[in-house]
Order: structure tokens, then C-alpha cells, then sequence
């Protein structure tokens, strides 16, 4: 199972991605989790605190790798690399990719080849289950690494312009070839803001994660975020089984 998870910044998407590798290790799956957001917010989300350099300022590495400006080898090698580097927490490996994409999605730039063919490598050629947490927009899927994503998450909150960007990204997402779109809420207070969500996402959600202050909390105290609040842990087991029994 590979998927990507995107959605308007802030949405939640750190969030789902650590509280679904969770639950997918807690289910005895092997997962890889992919922090490509430079503030290594899901990394975060995972409880990891120590200050680690992401891949893309692996100069040396990279440099190896993919070659120098000028002459950047476009297919390097990778196969070692998630096995060398990553760190591992509760069950969950986490790769720190950085910041993809730096020069735009067809940037020839050592940097994106490493990244791009690191990707790649994940989703078409490793077993684990992967769940990419990418910056906020997909353009970062295109150009081939769309193909080995099974589905993209679209995470959407009761606010008309999550929702907005959520059309935005399946359109995009179309363009790329990318046909699994699954929407799923977040943040829902009540019956009254679920309904809502409801009337506006013509497709039926993946699942519906409460808001909670325990959540909230552990974010603002920068601490990883739990599934011990029952309504959480619920959603995210639900969603969980949704999400095998629609890609397995
Ligand atoms: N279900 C929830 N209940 C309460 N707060 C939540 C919930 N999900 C996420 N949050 C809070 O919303 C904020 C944004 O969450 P998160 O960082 O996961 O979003 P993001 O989409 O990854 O953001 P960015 O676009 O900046 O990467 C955080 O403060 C987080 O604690
Ligand atoms: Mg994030």
C-alpha cells in the first residue's frame, strides 16, 4: 500500500500521515514513513525530537549519488539508501526527505534526481506500506512519481476552502493520471459540522476524525501525537481497514 496525503496547509495532514503509519505498524505491517516537508512536521507528529539532516542537504551523499551541477546523473543509485538512512519509532521507519522539489518538479538539479528516483524506489520497488506526507500541493507527483502512488489522501476540515483546494488537487491529480482521490475529514466538531462536510464532498469520505484537544495540545507542546483519545483511535482504525479493503 503507498499513499500520499495531501491538503491545504494546515488541514491536518502531519497528523493522519503519523496516526495512519501508527496504526499500519500496529497491524504488523512494515511502514515507511516520508517526512517531505522542511519543517519535519511529521517527524514531529511521530515524537521524533532529535535535530536530523534530511536527505536533499546530504551534499556529499547527493553529490555521489547523482553527480555534480552539470552533470547530473538522472537515474542514480538508491537501493541502499532506506535502509541506511532513516530513523525508527514506535514500529515506524521515517525517512526525512527535506525539501522536495526545491527548483520545481522538473528541476534537473542533483538534489530532485537523488529525491525523485529515492521515491520511486519506494513505491514501485519496497514492500513496506509507505505514507508520504508531501508539502502542501501534489505538483511533486507528476513526472512519473504518480504512478507508483495507489492513492492520494485529500485531507479536507469543515472550512469551505479545504475544500476548495481539495477540487483543486483532484483536478490536478486527473492531469497526473493519478485516479484514487480519497477525501478524508478532519477536525469535525459535532453532527452539525460532519453534515456539512457531507453536502459539500460529493464523494463519500474515507473516514471522519474528531477534533481533539488532545491533539491540539500535544502540537502546541510539540509532542507526538497519541491515539489514546477513543474518538480518534476510532476513526483512525476505521479508516485504516477502509483504506486496505479499497487498495489490497
Ligand atoms: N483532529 C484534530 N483535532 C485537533 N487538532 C488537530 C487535528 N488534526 C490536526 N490538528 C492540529 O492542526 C494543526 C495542523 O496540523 P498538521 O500540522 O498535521 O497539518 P498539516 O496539514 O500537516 O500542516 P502543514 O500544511 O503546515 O504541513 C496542528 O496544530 C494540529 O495539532
Ligand atoms: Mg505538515
Amino acid at each position: 500500500m503507498k499513499i500520499a496525503i495531501g491538503g491545504k496547509g494546515g488541514v491536518g495532514k502531519s497528523t493522519l500521515a503519523a496516526l495512519l503509519a501508527r496504526q499500519g505498524a500496529s497491524d504488523g505491517r512494515r511502514v515507511i514513513a516520508i517526512d517531505a516537508d522542511p519543517d519535519m512536521n511529521l517527524s514531529s507528529c511521530l515524537g521524533i525530537d532529535e535535530d536530523l539532516t534530511p536527505l536533499v542537504e546530504m551534499e556529499d551523499l547527493i553529490a555521489q549519488r547523482a553527480g555534480g551541477k552539470g552533470m547530473v546523473k538522472l537515474n542514480p543509485e538508491v537501493d541502499d539508501i532506506p535502509d541506511r538512512f532513516y530513523v525508527e519509532t514506535d514500529g515506524v521507519k521515517v525517512m526525512l526527505f527535506g525539501t522536495v522539489w526545491s527548483g520545481g518538479a522538473g528541476c534537473t538539479c542533483p538534489e530532485n534526481a537523488f529525491l525523485r528516483e529515492l521515491l520511486n524506489h519506494l513505491l514501485l520497488e519496497r514492500d513496506e506500506v509507505v505514507i508520504a506526507d508531501m508539502e502542501a500541493g501534489i505538483e511533486h507527483l507528476g513526472r512519473g512519481t504518480g504512478e507508483g502512488v495507489d492513492a492520494l489522501l485529500v485531507v479536507v476540515e469543515p472550512d469551505r476552502r479545504s475544500v476548495e483546494t481539495k477540487s483543486r488537487i483532484q483536478e490536478l491529480a486527473e492531469d497526473i493520471g493519478l485516479e484514487e482521490v480519497l477525501p478524508v475529514c478532519n477536525k469535525v466538531r459535532g453532527e452539525e459540522e460532519r453534515n456539512f462536510l457531507v453536502e459539500v464532498i460529493p464523494e463519500e469520505p474515507l473516514g471522519f476524525v474528531p477534533y481533539s484537544e488532545r491533539i491540539r495540545k500535544a502540537s502546541r507542546r510539540g509532542e507526538m501525537v497519541s491515539l489514546e483519545n477513543e474518538g480518534v483511535k476510532q476513526s483512525i482504525e476505521s479508516i485504516w481497514c477502509n483504506l486496505k479493503a479499497q487498495l489490497e
